[in-house]
């Protein structure tokens, strides 16, 4: 085990290449079993949910494995469609592989995604999904058995545009005869980033990114090579620390558009960010002020991933910011860790009131899950003295090494053993 040390306190600033996007890679490596055959992804991030996904394809049977800083991926080996409990439970996102088997062999088998750190995260709506496309299932003792000969295309309305349903879906229906329409789909860039990688792969499939989307269900004949998306949480998070530290940081490999609610944010609360094709840059002379409240909502909404990080910015503000997370019920853990920093919120159901505090002071604090872990190393780096954070295997699962990248912004952080 480690834990991340920080000395505080310092401005920041430098270049930093954003990483390959995690809620976009779990996904397309779930896609990579629609064709018997090879896919090359570029741009891939290490992160322990990839590593997740890689131990699942090479449980069903596929050739996974890196390649340079390619992951390459062969899935015409695959010989089983079942997944154990052992392997649902290394990460939550494994339920993505269910619609994706379904349409390879006509039957699936996996137990329920483990329990949550962020409140009860059914999966009714992917289950709902396949059932309308065909598949019968059966569920006992929290394993699932899906199965279909052959589903059929149709028109399928999701009661909440689920970013997680939508890719289930869109994998099926990859799978199935004739068209399906889904209605209300997520319209996460991630959606649309997985539409690329299937179309690569010769499916058809049209309008991710928008709320409408139709595939036509055809076996994909071509092995791909594809670019992962660049990851706007991750850049989010960086440009918080910047924020709440101080300093001036340009980030390269993003999408500035993906990032609009973050960046209106930040520039509410007195930073200065201008952003290109390619890059975004913010400048912050440390002290910032409140801003209206914060409402989490599914993309383009402001990014129920990115609340932990701003709230962490704002703790030193001038003033008191409201954020209301609508997406997830529990998503306030990283709060008690960074009271320990001498941070005033109080929560109430789901609204944080933040009130910024004059100084921030380091404190030993842990992860309580990946996100609110991120919040406490922004926390840390504009806080006075030394922070240490542990139980950091929450934050590995989606940032590749943020003490590199933070060190490449002249942080004063490092990786130990304890
Ligand atoms: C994905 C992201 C996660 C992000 C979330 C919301 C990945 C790998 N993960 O998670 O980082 O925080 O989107 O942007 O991409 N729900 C149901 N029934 C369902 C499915 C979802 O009620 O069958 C509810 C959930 O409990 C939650 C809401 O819908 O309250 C949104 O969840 P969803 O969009 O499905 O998130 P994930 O796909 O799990």
């Amino acid at each position: 085990m480690s834990h991340i040390m920080i000395h505080g306190g310092g401005r920041l600033k430098g270049t930093l290449a954003v990483q390959g996007a995690k809620n976009s890679v779990l996904p397309i490596l779930a896609a990579t079993i629609l064709h018997p055959g090879r896919t090359v992804l570029r741009g891939c991030p290490h992160l322990s949910d990839v590593e997740a996904s890689i131990h699942i394809l090479q449980h069903l049977g596929c050739k996974a494995g890196w390649e340079g800083a390619d992951l390459v991926v062969d899935t015409s080996p695959m010989s089983r469609g079942d997944i154990p409990d052992s392997l649902m439970r290394e990460m939550r996102s494994s339920v993505i592989f269910l619609g994706a088997i379904l349409a390879r062999l006509g039957w699936a088998e996996m137990s329920y995604p483990g329990g949550c750190e962020l409140g009860p995260r059914p999966i009714d709506l992917h289950l709902s999904a396949l059932r309308q496309l065909g598949a019968q299932l059966r569920e006992e003792g929290g394993h699932i058995r899906c199965e279909a000969r052959q589903m059929r295309g149709r028109e399928i309305a999701l009661s909440l545009p689920s970013v997680g349903a939508t890719e289930n879906a869109m994998l099926a229906a990859c799978g199935a005869e004739g068209e399906t329409t889904l209605f209300n789909a997520a319209r996460e860039p991630e959606i649309a980033d997985l539409q690329t990688f299937l179309r690569a792969m010769g499916c058809d499939v049209r309008g991710a990114g928008s709320s409408t989307i139709c595939v036509v269900g055809r076996q994909p004949t071509r092995d791909a090579v594809h670019t992962v998306m660049p990851d706007r949480i991750a850049a989010a998070t960086y440009l918080a620390a910047v924020a709440a530290a101080g300093g001036e940081v340009e980030l390269r490999n993003i999408d500035y558009r993906h990032l609009s609610t973050v960046t209106a944010a930040l520039h509410e609360a007195g930073c200065q960010i201008s952003g290109g094709e390619g890059w975004v840059s913010l400048r912050s002379d440390g002290a910032l002020r409140s801003i209206p409240s914060v409402r989490t909502a599914p993309y383009p909404g402001f990014p129920t991933d990115a609340q932990a990080v701003l709230m962490a910015a704002l703790l030193q503000s001038r003033g008191a910011t409201v954020f209301v997370e609508n997406v997830f019920e529990n998503r306030y853990r990283h709060v008690d860790e960074l009271r320990r920093m001498g941070a005033d919120i109080s929560v109430a159901g789901r609204v944080a009131v933040v009130t910024g505090v004059p100084r921030l002071c380091g404190a030993e604090v842990r992860a309580t899950d990946l996100r609110g872990g991120a919040a406490l190393l922004v926390a840390g780096l504009a806080a006075q003295g030394m922070t240490r954070v542990g139980d950091i295997h929450h934050i590995q699962r989606g940032y590749e090494d943020p003490v590199r990248d933070l060190r490449m912004l002249g942080a004063e952080i490092s990786l130990e053993e304890d």
